[in-house]
């Protein structure tokens, strides 16, 4: 039986759908208010909890071989102490007394970088370091940004030709294809090269952010109007936030190291991930245009 945290999310849905394809038995971790029909309509088992109990953690892990773990704090639940870091740390706990075989987390890319300002960076280097000493087979995965997380964008681009970022076109990326990720998550599992180790996942091109809508214009056909306020002006805005809501503050120190930092892989490390998972990772373009229909 595999457990999946985070069975509803962008990712944890994909996961899901990888297992069931591989007919394997899969037991969804989700909240009772989650949207979790497609996961009873794939044939996986529903387990209805809260990350933030650890009963809710303990009952789960019961009979369970294999635990790939994709939640994360989100808009429905954004604390990234409680979320990231402490759920984690209790599924760990869980997962070594009911004898797990092997446990996959999913961290963040530069997660190893020492970013103090992001709650969610600290929490998943802090979980990795703890399931690296917990004695439990493991692998860990740190993606890049989600290509899924592009389409909202894409499909904004579509009605207006307009792209907004706060980061520096100039910064690199590496994007990733969520279902690629979906599928290194699940082999991870059983691979005996996978066992114990650390791997940064990209997808194989590095693209500067202003290709991004330089992509979604080649896609719908139109000249893309760039907009690209610097970054001092989202600094002066948290600055403000802080004296009204120090949480928020906070909360959006994650954001900030998203928008002002590079985050791609070598092609070494692309290289790695592709012989070591036999898998041609998808280009961003054929991504979105597979998804989009284009
Ligand atoms: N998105 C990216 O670009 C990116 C990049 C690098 C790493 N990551 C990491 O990859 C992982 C997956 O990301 P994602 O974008 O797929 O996340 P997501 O779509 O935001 O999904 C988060 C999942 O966690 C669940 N969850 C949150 N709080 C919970 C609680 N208290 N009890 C039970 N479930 C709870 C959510 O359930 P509900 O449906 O009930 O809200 C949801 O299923 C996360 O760990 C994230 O940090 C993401």
């Amino acid at each position: 039986m595999y457990l999946v945290t985070g069975a509803t999310g962008s990712l944890g849905r994909r996961v899901v759908r990888v297992l069931r394809d591989r007919s394997q038995p899969v037991r969804g971790f989700v909240r009772l208010t989650s949207n979790y029909g497609e996961l009873e309509e794939r044939g996986a088992e529903v387990f209805i909890g809260d990350l933030r109990r650890d009963r809710d953690i303990e009952k789960a892990t019961q009979g369970v071989r294999y635990v790939i773990s994709t939640h994360g704090a989100n808009a429905r639940s954004t604390n990234p102490d409680e979320i990231d870091y402490r759920a984690n740390i209790d599924l760990i706990d869980s997962a070594k007394a009911a004898g797990v075989e092997h446990f996959v987390f999913i961290s963040v890319l530069g997660a190893d970088r020492g970013y103090q300002d992001s709650p969610v960076f600290k929490a998943k280097r802090e979980v990795e370091k703890y399931l690296e000493k917990s004695g439990l087979n493991y692998t860990i995965l740190r993606p890049s940004g989600f290509a899924s997380d592009l389409i909202p964008f894409a499909e904004k681009f579509r009605q207006t030709g307009i792209y907004l970022t706060l980061s520096d076109l100039k910064n690199r990326s590496s994007t990733v294809s969520t279902e690629d990720l979906a599928q290194i998550a699940v082999t991870a599992t059983t691979l005996e090269a996978a066992k114990n180790k650390i791997f940064p996942v990209g997808g194989p091109e590095i693209l500067t952010r202003d290709e991004i809508p330089r992509i979604f214009g080649r896609i719908f056909n139109r000249e893309p109007i760039i907009i690209n306020p610097p970054l001092f002006l989202f600094d002066s805005i948290r600055t403000t936030l802080g004296f009204v809501n120090p949480e928020l503050q906070k909360a959006l120190g994650t954001l900030r190291v998203l928008l002002a930092d590079e985050f791609y892989c070598t092609t070494e490390e692309i290289d790695t991930l592709e012989t070591t998972f036999d898998i041609k990772l998808e280009r961003l373009e054929d991504y979105l245009r597979r998804n989009l229909g284009f």
